[in-house]
């Protein structure tokens, strides 16, 4: 079973790859938050250091484009090819409304005579330098019917994989999963398949796999495994072919070392400190999930202005769940 840690933007940093894949990994591929490439500058220095093959050792790293226009696409592919990126994710799911206006991610599906003569360019250059392009999909900007169409344009070209996200444009992240357009996916789609959406759980991806009848495979997790960073390893011991009957139980002594990393970390390339705190706090927004009856000391540590107000309520927190488990 393979499993891809879905880019999310100011969370999934390299700061934050690195921790967990030291800690936690099980992870085949991560996929790096987009880069946004413009007129004679395919990545930033803040793009360009993230995606750095030196600060992402022994990680197998997908860099993200967003972009609408072939030639940005391609001045940035040329430019993580010098890197040593033989594979590149195509962004077609940003929801963002700065982003959709500007006729990108989500926004590229509504123009779709557009969108096949973009992937005719990219696809020819990658033809020519034998580089991977995989897709990350939404099924339509407003409607989900306009998946049919996006299909057949998607089956004209070689993708390495096509990962879809079940919903429009205009249900961002929430809603129920629209559950059949992926099944059409799964019998349309002339490339790999992957799936992203809202497991959170064991118990989410056994539900997911019965509604469309296989064990999903690849699957690309996002807010469910920053929430819960065992969630991998639990898939993973519960479904693969040589899966130990061992259960695995969230590891809050591993998350306590994961915390500590990310916080010592970040205070090395952050400041002021309340900008550490931010990072931290937009962290414990997926964490609290794992904190059952702790919704006082969380809301609490979410206000703390100063690490020693932080750190008065982390730890103790911490502590405790380590000492029931
Ligand atoms: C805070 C945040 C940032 C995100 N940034 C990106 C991004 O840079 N590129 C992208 O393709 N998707 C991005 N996404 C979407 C996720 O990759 C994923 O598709 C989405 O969260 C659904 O999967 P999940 O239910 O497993 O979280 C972002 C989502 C969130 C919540």
């Amino acid at each position: 079973m393979k499993i891809y840690f879905a880019p999310l933007e100011g969370v999934t940093t390299y700061i934050f790859r690195n921790a967990f894949s030291e800690i936690y990994g099980h992870v085949d591929k991560y996929f790096a938050p987009f880069i946004s490439p413009a007129e004679n500058c395919p990545l930033t220095p803040r793009e360009r250091k993230d995606i750095a093959p030196e600060n992402n050792i022994g990680i197998y790293l997908v860099p993200q484009i967003l972009t609408c226009r072939s030639e940005h696409f391609i001045d940035a592919a040329k430019e993580l090819s010098s890197m040593g990126y033989s594979e590149i994710n195509l962004n077609l799911g940003c929801p963002s409304g700065t982003v959709c206006a500007k006729g990108k991610g989500a926004g590229f599906l509504q123009d779709r005579s557009s969108l096949q003569s973009f992937l005719d360019d990219i696809y020819s250059y990658a033809e020519s330098c034998g580089m991977k392009i995989s897709v990350k999909t939404r099924l339509g900007y407003r409607e989900p019917e306009e998946f049919y169409e996006l299909m057949e344009i998607f089956n004209l070209f070689p993708l390495s994989e096509l990962i879809v996200h079940p919903r429009i444009r205009t249900d961002f992240y929430k809603g129920d999963i629209r559950k059949e357009y992926f099944a059409y996916a799964l019998e349309n789609a002339k490339c790999p398949l992957v799936y992203n959406g809202n497991i959170y759980s064991t118990q989410d991806y056994e539900n997911f796999s019965r509604s469309f009848g296989i064990h999903l495979d690849p699957i690309m997790l996002g807010r469910g495994l920053v929430s819960d960073p065992d969630l991998a390893e639990k898939l993973k011991s519960t479904f693969e072919k040589e899966a130990s009957s061992l259960t695995i139980e969230t590891d809050f002594l591993k998350l306590r070392k994961f915390h500590d990393t990310l916080y010592h970390q970040y205070q090395k390339v952050l400041s002021p400190d309340i900008n550490v705190l931010h990072k931290m706090r937009e962290l414990w927004t997926y964490w609290q999930m794992l904190f059952d009856g702790k919704e006082r000391d969380i809301k609490h540590l979410m206000k703390a202005k100063k690490y020693e107000d932080y750190e008065a309520i982390v730890y103790p927190l911490l502590q405790a769940e380590e000492r029931s488990t």
